[in-house]
């Protein structure tokens, strides 16, 4: 069944609670580092503020353990979505009490208000009823737009749709939903999936659910060595997951028998791993990478871990995301956050963006390198969903689309 969506509301004069998600990276001063999210809000935002809604927004920021945490407070995120709209933002530093009741009663036709961070109360992960019942009580309509915290049955995604009229899906759920769901369910072929990331146990049930829908599998990052293993290859000290070995091997099987081809890599960067005695700003141990080399084939030496892809695997991805019509990608294909090592991560980039093909990107690394290589108006769809994303992949059902009411 269709899910009710934010144009079926009449929403003129009306107040309306909007989930968004502005999760959004903070660097040390609190300053906004990427405001992809808060942008990918903005076509529902302005289109409720247009037809005159009285616009209430909710949203976390990180994972402050159920208590106020000014670090995360979600204030600078007033500041960049009034600048990004052109109008005034309201902030409260609370997102339930009397406070907001007082403020909501007051509020006019077109005016926006951001409720602090919901994840200030334990209530809030716990999905609580009474929590979500005084979260509902400042509004009259309810349009989740956070589809990167749709997988969460979490009170301000979930249980508030009980307590209010009608909930609607916004327009960046409805584009992540077309996207990721309709577009991959017949996608133009071949189509290609690219993963990659630290762990197989991250994505192991994404790379069996693609392996319905993906012409073939094209796997980076450190999840390569636990499938390396399994094939007899020796990788070193790399990250492997002893425990997924067998649901590693399962998933070759299956690409087998399913006749579809997964690319692992041909190549490699490698590094020794030195722990030092130095300590970062969180007071863990530094390390350091020394020796960096690129071997000549799959295989790694012993004491030495892969860091990223080598150039032949660089070469042979590329290749075949040229002759990709619809490409997906999630996940890094080496240690991208150290540049040393962020190569074939960018290159791989580089190909998507080259290939022609129709082209959505998820996972905040992988979109992270399309935004720094600059590629970002090349790809068809950039995925606001870390977690949502893979879950809606492996065809999960997710609470915060569940929840909203039927057409
Ligand atoms: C995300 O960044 O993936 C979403 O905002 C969800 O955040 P969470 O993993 O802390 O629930």
């Amino acid at each position: 069944m269709a899910k009710l969506n934010v144009q079926d509301l009449d929403v003129a004069s009306r107040r309306v609670l909007v989930r968004v998600d502005f999760n959004v990276p903070l660097d040390a001063e609190g300053k906004i580092t990427d405001d992809s999210r808060i942008r990918a809000s903005l076509p529902t935002l302005d289109w409720l503020l247009e037809r005159g809604a009285r616009v209430v927004l909710c949203s976390h920021l990180g994972r402050p353990k159920g208590r106020p945490d000014s670090a995360m407070s979600l204030r600078p995120a007033a500041q960049r979505l009034s600048d990004l709209l052109s109008r005034p933002v309201a902030f409260l530093d609370d997102c339930v009490g009397e406070k907001v009741e007082q403020t909501v009663k007051i509020m006019k036709d077109g005016d926006c208000l951001l409720l602090e961070n919901v994840r200030f109360h334990a209530e809030e992960e716990k999905n609580d009823p009474a929590f979500a019942k005084r979260l509902a009580a400042c509004a009259e309509l309810y349009v989740n737009d956070a589809f990167g915290s749709a997988h969460r049955a979490h009170a301000s995604t979930e249980g508030v749709t009980r307590f209010i009229a009608k909930s609607a899906a916004g327009f960046l759920l409805q584009k992540e939903l077309r996207f990721l769901g309709d577009e991959l369910a017949n996608p133009a072929r071949p189509f290609l999936a690219i993963l990659g990331g630290a762990k197989v146990s991250d994505k192991i049930a994404v790379i069996e659910a693609l392996l319905d829908k993906a012409d073939a599998l094209l796997i980076g990052g450190a999840m390569a060595y636990t499938f390396l293993r399994v094939q007899g290859i020796p990788t070193g000290a790399s990250l492997v997951e002893e425990d997924r070995l067998e649901t590693s091997r399962r998933a070759l099987d299956l690409a087998a028998q399913k006749n579809k081809r997964v690319f692992l890599p041909l190549d490699h960067v490698v590094a020794r791993r030195v722990e030092t005695d130095k300590l970062d700003k969180k007071g863990r141990k530094i390390v350091e990478f020394q020796e960096v080399h690129i071997t000549d084939c799959a295989s790694i030496g012993e004491g030495l871990c892969g860091v990223d892809l080598g150039p032949n695997t660089v070469a042979a991805y590329a290749k075949a995301v040229a002759t990709a019509k619809t490409v997906l990608w999630n996940g890094p294909m080496g240690i991208f956050e150290d540049k040393a090592f962020a190569k074939g991560t960018f290159e791989i980039a580089r190909a998507v963006a080259a290939s022609g093909a129709r082209s959505i990107v998820g996972g905040g690394d992988s979109v992270k390198a399309i935004h720094k290589s600059g590629l970002a108006d090349k790809i068809t769809f950039l995925s606001t969903g870390g977690g949502a994303s893979l879950e809606f992949l492996e065809g999960k059902t997710l609470p915060g689309i569940a929840a909203l009411a039927e057409k």
